[in-house]
Order: C-alpha cells, then structure tokens, then sequence
C-alpha cells in the first residue's frame, strides 16, 4: 500500500459497496408518466451517502454530482437498483460511483439508465472535514475506477480553471453578437455592438 498520513487501516471496496433497491410507484412520475429525474436524483444521493459513511465511518455530506446523464426513461413499475461503491478517497473526500439500472419484471428486460460519481467529505462531531480511512483496491476494476476518478478530478480542475478565465475574458458588449445566431430574442434595453 503506498503512505499515507493516516495509521488508520485501510478498507476494502468491498466493505461498503451498497444496492438499493426501489419500486417505481406511480406518485413519482411525472405528467409524461414517467419516473421524475428529481427522485432518482434523491435515491443516488442516499445510496451514495450510505456508502461513504460506511467507508468512513463517519456522516458524510454531499460536495459535487458528475455525469448525471439520463440515458432512458424510468417507467412506474419498474424495479430500480442502484449500485455504490467507494471509487476514490482523499484526505476527506470520497468519490461514490453510482450505476442505476431499471428491471421491467414482467419481461426480465435490465436497462442500464446512467452512471453517477458523487463526492462526499466525511465531517466530524463538530462539522469540520475529517480523515477517512485509505482503500483497499481488491480488484482490477477497483483499480481502474480509482485512476478514472483521479482523471475526472484533474479534468474538472482544468474545465474549471479553464472556464473562470473565459468568463473573465468574455466581454458582454462583445460577445453579445454570438446571441444573433441562438433562439433567444434580446430585450429592449440589450443590443449587440453590430446594431
Ligand atoms: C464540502 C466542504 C466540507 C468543504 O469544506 P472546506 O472547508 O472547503 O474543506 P476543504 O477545503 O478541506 O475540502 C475538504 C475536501 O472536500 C473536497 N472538495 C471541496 N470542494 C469540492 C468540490 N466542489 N468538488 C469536489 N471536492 C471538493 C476537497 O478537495 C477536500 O478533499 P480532500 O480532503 O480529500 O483533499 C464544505 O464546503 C461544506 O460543508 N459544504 C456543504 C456540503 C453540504 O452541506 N452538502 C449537503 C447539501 S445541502
């Protein structure tokens, strides 16, 4: 195991992987009578906070949401599962990757509806970030999922660097002339340098 600053043991992935399972009952579909994104939205962050204070052993509270991209509708009756596991730890975070997938029961049909990586810091007794144990990669999947999460960290670290100096850059009165081309009609009181 490489060092670390902690002499608290390592735990494994599989110490508090986590499957929660729902029924889709009609009072959480939407007027299209299908599943609302909101309540997915809610069961990820329980499963995700399950897992991560059972690996840190500690309540942990939610930082950040990568990658929520519904791939398909949920229907009312059908069987959601939603599968955590620790992916990635810091000194106080924990990244969860959530797999949701949703099973028609009556045809056996599994769809797999997104992949989630929710970031969680572990607080103490008085609120404040605390140490979470160092994991134990017990596979090469584990392994794998480790190093992408370092990747998507060092990604959004450069998107967000990138964009705050963008929107630095980016000039109102200038740029105002791209709005031409979009569906969105300016106000009275806004126009573009070319008029
Ligand atoms: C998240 C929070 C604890 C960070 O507090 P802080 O004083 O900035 O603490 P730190 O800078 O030491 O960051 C703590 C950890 O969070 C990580 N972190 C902070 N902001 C982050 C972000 N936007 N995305 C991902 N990780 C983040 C840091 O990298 C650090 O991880 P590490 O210890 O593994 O290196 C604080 O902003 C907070 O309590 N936010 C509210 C969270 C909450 O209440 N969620 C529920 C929603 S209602």
């Amino acid at each position: 195991m490489n060092s670390s600053s902690t002499d608290v043991p390592a735990r494994g992935v599989s110490f508090s992987r986590t499957t929660l399972t729902e029924l889709m009952i009609p009072a959480y579909a939407n007027f299209g009578g299908k599943i609302h994104g909101g309540t997915l939205l809610s069961l990820m962050d329980k499963v995700a906070y399950a897992c991560a204070a059972k690996h840190a052993g500690e309540y942990c509270v939610t930082v950040s949401v990568d990658g929520v991209n519904f791939r398909q509708p949920v229907e009312v009756g059908e069987l959601v599962s939603l599968m955590a596991s620790v992916n990635y730890v810091g000194r106080t975070s924990l990244v969860i990757g959530i797999k949701v997938i949703a099973e028609n029961v009556k045809t056996g049909t599994v769809k797999h509806t997104n992949t989630s990586y929710f970031t969680m810091v572990a607080k103490n007794d008085v609120g404040s970030p605390t140490e979470v144990p160092p994991l134990l990669l017990e596979t090469a999947d584990d392994a794998r999922r480790f190093l992408e999460a370092i990747k998507r960290k060092e990604l959004r670290a450069a998107y967000s660097e990138h964009f705050d100096n963008e929107r630095t850059r980016m000039l109102l009165t200038e740029n105002m002339v791209q709005l031409v081309s979009e569906r969105c009609v300016l106000g009275p009181g806004l126009q573009t340098s070319q008029q």
